[in-house]
């Protein structure tokens, strides 16, 4: 089928707040838009649409593309890139690993983490929070909850931050070399666990190898795909939630007193910020038929990307939608973790994370901190900044 002509185009460099207007003009004008960018791909900006292919994953499939640009040339990493059912058991075995009084039991040591992270930029009166801060916290968490040799977290670190580099360059070749560098840590870590096996009730690789699917076990490669999953998942969103956090509260020295003094009130205001700054633009699907939505024919077989960003400042579901508003009476239905089959089971790992660590920041800050650089944003899949140089003020 002929395409139609392009809706918008994916520009770089965006600024903080560019990508928002022109998601709000999407909504009121083409909220269901085509752009040659990236690939081509459909984009969905209104909240209910977003919702609709989320939950319906019998109709808007994750196993040709999840994301856009596309990033899987190395193989099939479950949960992400399989549907249901086949998907299901992957979950199955990482969802109690992940349960909120695990994230909970999580809290101390992540926040020994924090503190020692924080440190150096305390004595140095600031620096850039994502990279000398937000880059290695989820990373050193993970670690802990993965049950890693801490030696293997520097590389986890620099392979990972090579990845996003090269999937923000939409370089597939660099995808592709540095994917593979993390399938080997993968299969490093399988071996490991298949020579000396762990409780699969606290160790997430050895609760995928004792998990079972009609009484037999797993394949072994999508094992490692999950392994492989796993590895990046969960750490990219964290360093970004926290410079986009980091940039409101030095815009909105108000609101950063307030939560100082009164931290108690910081799960609420993550919450807002998570709706505010979705860390990830938007997961894809494939439609595995025509559907129509608003008025226009997806075809079948093309990417889509479900703006997740967009949708959580639809101004239907949010009123003024661009404002930070405390304790929103529908707050719990952002899509910030997204919806449905995929929705995100590290969603307690991601709150306490995000929560200790501005506990933390702030308790570290009694005078204050105030934006001290530009930013650097990110490009396709995330949104927002990935790098926030901060002064901390006496
Ligand atoms: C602020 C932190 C986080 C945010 C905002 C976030 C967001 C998301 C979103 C939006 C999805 C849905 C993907 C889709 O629709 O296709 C997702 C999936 C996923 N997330 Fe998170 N995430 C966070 C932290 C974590 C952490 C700490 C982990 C721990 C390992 C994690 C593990 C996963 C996994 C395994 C999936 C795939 C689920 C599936 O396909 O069934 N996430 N996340």
């Amino acid at each position: 089928m002929e395409k139609p002509e392009q809706d918008f185009v994916v520009e770089y460099p965006e600024d903080f707040d560019a990508p928002h207007r022109d998601y709000a003009e999407l909504r009121h004008k083409c909220p269901v838009a085509w752009t040659n960018s990236l690939g081509g791909f459909w984009a969905l900006s209104r909240y209910d649409d977003v919702k609709r292919a989320a939950s319906d994953s019998s109709t808007f499939i994750t196993s040709v593309q999840n994301v856009v640009p596309k990033v899987a040339f190395t193989g099939r990493r479950p949960p992400l890139h399989l549907d249901p059912p086949e998907h299901t058991p992957y979950r199955r075995a990482l969802t109690p690993l992940l349960s909120k009084e695990r994230a909970d039991s999580f809290e101390g040591v992540t926040r020994e983490i924090v503190r020692e992270l924080l440190a150096p930029m305390v004595e140095a009166g600031g620096g850039d929070i994502c990279e000398r801060f937000g880059s290695y916290f989820p990373v050193r968490v993970f670690g802990e909850w993965m049950r890693m040799p801490e030696e293997l977290l520097d590389v986890l670190h620099e392979r990972g931050r090579a990845f996003v580099l090269a999937v923000h360059q939409n370089n597939p070749e660099g995808m592709k070399e540095t994917s593979l560098l993390l399938y080997e840590m993968a299969r490093a870590i399988i071996a490991n666990r298949r020579d000396s096996p762990q409780d699969p009730a606290i160790d997430p690789t050895s609760a995928l190898l004792a998990a079972r699917f009609e009484g037999e076990p797993l394949p072994d490669e999508l094992i490692v795909g999950t392994v492989r999953q796993i590895l990046l998942v969960g750490i990219v969103a964290p360093m970004v939630m926290t410079g986009n956090m980091c940039v409101h509260l030095c815009r909105d020295q108000e609101l950063q007193a307030q939560l100082r003094g009164d931290p108690s009130m910081l799960p609420d205001a993550i919450e807002e910020f998570l709706r505010l700054y979705s860390p990830y633009r938007g997961f894809a699907r494939t439609a595995n038929r025509d559907v129509e939505m608003n008025g226009r024919t997806i075809p079948e077989g093309e990417p889509i990307a479900l703006l997740y960003c967009s949708a959580n400042r639809d101004e239907s579901v949010f009123p003024e939608p661009d404002k930070f508003i405390m304790n929103r009476p529908n707050i719990r239905d952002h899509l910030a973790f997204g919806r449905g089959p995929h929705n995100c089971p590290g969603i307690h790992f991601g709150r306490m994370e995000l929560r200790v660590v501005m506990e933390e920041l702030l308790a570290a800050t009694p005078g204050g901190f105030e934006q001290a650089g530009e930013l650097t944003m990110s490009r396709w899949p995330e949104i927002g900044a990935l790098s926030v140089p901060l002064r901390f003020l006496d």
